[in-house]
């Protein structure tokens, strides 16, 4: 019987292993140093879910990045909402910077366009993302996903970083919701 557990009204199924998770992290770790061996981006963690995947991707970072954090939120329980709101802005000067955005998930992709239309008149040079999981039937968008982890199917997941309404973070698996 795969592992099963409870967050709020909701059951979860084992559906990514720590140890999947941490092949993927490598995996994009290794694109990511290929590509900026000659740069000195700046990493912009999306709060709170990539925080979890930030930590365990810089690690294996190595090329010198400076880190920074921004707060914009899309999701009400399991459905993605229209309005994408901006709890913390962002604070550095990134003219002339190469922006690597590190989310936990990209599903229909508003958060990703919401940060792409913030960033827009910083006077960047380059935006990269990186995601852990993406769900590209949900995704509606043209724009490039540089660096992916692991695609999913269209399903809601919780785990390494991944909430339902706030609660279910702090698990090592990603869990996927059984309807
Ligand atoms: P998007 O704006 O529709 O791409 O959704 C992105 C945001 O929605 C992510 O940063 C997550 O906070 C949340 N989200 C989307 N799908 C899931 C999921 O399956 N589990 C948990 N959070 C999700
Ligand atoms: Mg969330």
């Amino acid at each position: 019987m795969p592992e099963t557990i409870q967050v709020l009204d909701k059951t979860f199924v084992k559906y990514i292993t720590d140890k999947q998770i941490e092949e993927a992290i490598q995996r994009v770790a290794d694109q990511i140093n290929e590509d900026y061996k000659n740069d000195t981006p700046i990493v912009l963690i999306t709060l709170n879910g990539a925080v979890f995947f930030a930590v365990d991707l810089l690690k294996r970072i190595k090329v010198p990045c400076r880190v920074t954090c921004v707060k914009v939120a899309s999701y009400s329980g399991t459905q993605s909402t229209n309005k994408v709101q901006n709890l913390i802005g962002l604070t550095e000067d990134l003219t002339g910077q190469r922006v690597l955005v590190i989310e936990d998930i990209v599903d229909t992709g508003r958060t990703y366009s919401h940060l792409v239309e913030m960033l827009k008149s910083t006077g960047l040079r380059d935006m990269r993302i990186a995601t852990l999981t993406y769900k590209p039937d949900a995704y509606k968008l043209d724009l490039p996903i540089h660096y992916v982890g692991i695609s999913i199917p269209n399903k809601f997941i919780v785990g390494y970083g991944l909430d339902y309404n706030g609660y279910g973070r702090n698990y090592n698996n990603i869990y996927q919701v059984v309807e």
